[in-house]
């Protein structure tokens, strides 16, 4: 089994040294545009694995010909959030990376899965989508798995409890938007409304929605571990056939009622990735949610080209807050592209920053930055 990874900044360089480390696949590439970085950390990875005792073969590259073959591959590739930042802020600048990444990789590996981290994650898998022109269910993006982790740390915190003790899932767009399932969440089997009061676990929906950008405004630099190990996570699944559910973002034909997005929800993970979307019940609280992230999601999606602009997104639930983020966030999208355009410019080489040029399969070159 082979598995790529296209960006060796952190969360890149931390996926590949936990499949390797897991020993999930035979065969992990790591490729970047920035001459030596992807080279350098695969060595180290490599060094890594006699440690754990594991047979895995780490290669880094700065040509997509290597990743011929991928059985997965998973993208990174982008420019990351600085603090302050939200994942929407990205959309203009990621929508190319990922588009040619996805071009370069889909024709290397015309019957690989690809695994879509770059943000926001539900857009950019329906941009990777569209220019693989793979069948959907082979296209998925990751966060419900990451922000299902954060979930089960605030309530195990929360209850004492441990977190192989929890059963719980977060569904809907990556980003405030997320909808932690509370009405199915179980601590041994039992609701967690028997150990949490309300107050409690609205405090924990709101500090699951919120966790990542805590991170980052804590160490200047996005999140990496977490996200690298619910990678894995789903790597593991899908080469090995094991048809968990877990949630990601899949793309809908009418299961809970939508069409056309991209948006995390449960689903079955197996060789060909979503083998199936399960509908849960949700309760109004939950449906009016996931509403308004598939509206987000939409809207994203619109913004990029594709899909309609859904109608007006649904205002009751939202507070003054909100709104005038939501505002600043459209008004300033294009200073943020052009400042994130200009940094990267100044950063260059940066491990975090990387910009370049990665040649694809026609020999030409096709700009990426490092994940
Ligand atoms: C996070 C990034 C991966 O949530 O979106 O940490």
């Amino acid at each position: 089994m082979k598995v790529s990874i296209i960006g060796a900044g952190d969360v890149g360089a931390q996926t590949a040294n936990e499949i390797a480390g897991r020993q999930i696949a035979d065969e992990v590439v790591l490729v970047d545009i920035v001459d030596g970085l992807p080279q350098g950390r695969a060595l180290d990875i490599q060094q890594y694995c006699p440690t754990i005792d594991s047979e895995t073969k780490v290669f880094g590259s700065n040509s997509y010909a290597d990743t011929r073959g991928s059985d997965v591959v998973v993208i990174v590739a982008g420019s990351p959030r600085k603090p302050g930042m939200t994942r929407d802020d990205l959309l203009g600048i990621n929508k190319k990376i990922v588009e040619s990444v996805t071009k370069s990789v889909a024709n290397y590996s015309p019957n690989a899965v690809l695994l879509v981290v770059t943000n926001p994650v539900d857009a950019m898998t329906y941009a990777a989508w569209k220019a693989s022109g793979f069948e959907s269910k082979r296209v998925l993006g990751m966060a419900g798995v990451l922000d299902t982790a954060r979930l089960k740390t605030l309530i195990a915190e929360k209850a004492g409890c441990l977190f192989g003790d929890i059963e719980a899932m977060v569904i809907g767009a990556h980003g405030d938007d997320m909808v932690p399932m509370m009405s199915h969440a179980k601590i041994k089997n039992r609701s967690v409304t028997e150990f949490l009061t309300k107050n409690e676990i609205d405090e924990i929906i709101k500090k699951t929605q919120l966790a990542s950008q805590k991170i980052i405004e804590l160490t200047k630099r996005s999140t990496s571990f977490a996200p690298a190990g619910s990678i894995a996570k789903m790597v593991e699944a899908i080469l090995n056939d094991s048809r968990d559910i877990m949630p990601c973002s899949a793309y809908l034909e009418g299961e809970y009622g939508y069409k056309d997005v991209y948006i995390g929800v449960p689903a079955v993970l197996g060789k060909d990735g979503v083998e199936s979307v399960i509908e849960y019940e949700l309760d109004e609280n939950e449906k009016v949610m996931f509403e308004r992230s598939v509206t987000h999601a939409k809207e994203n999606i619109a913004k990029l080209g594709f899909g309609e602009m859904p109608e007006k997104v649904i205002d009751d639930t939202k507070d003054v807050e909100d709104e005038k983020k939501s505002t600043f966030v459209s008004d300033n999208m294009e200073n943020a592209i052009s400042k994130i355009t200009a940094d990267m410019q100044k950063l260059g080489n940066e491990p975090d920053q990387g910009s370049g040029n990665v040649e694809n399969a026609k020999g030409e070159k096709s700009p990426i930055s490092s994940g």
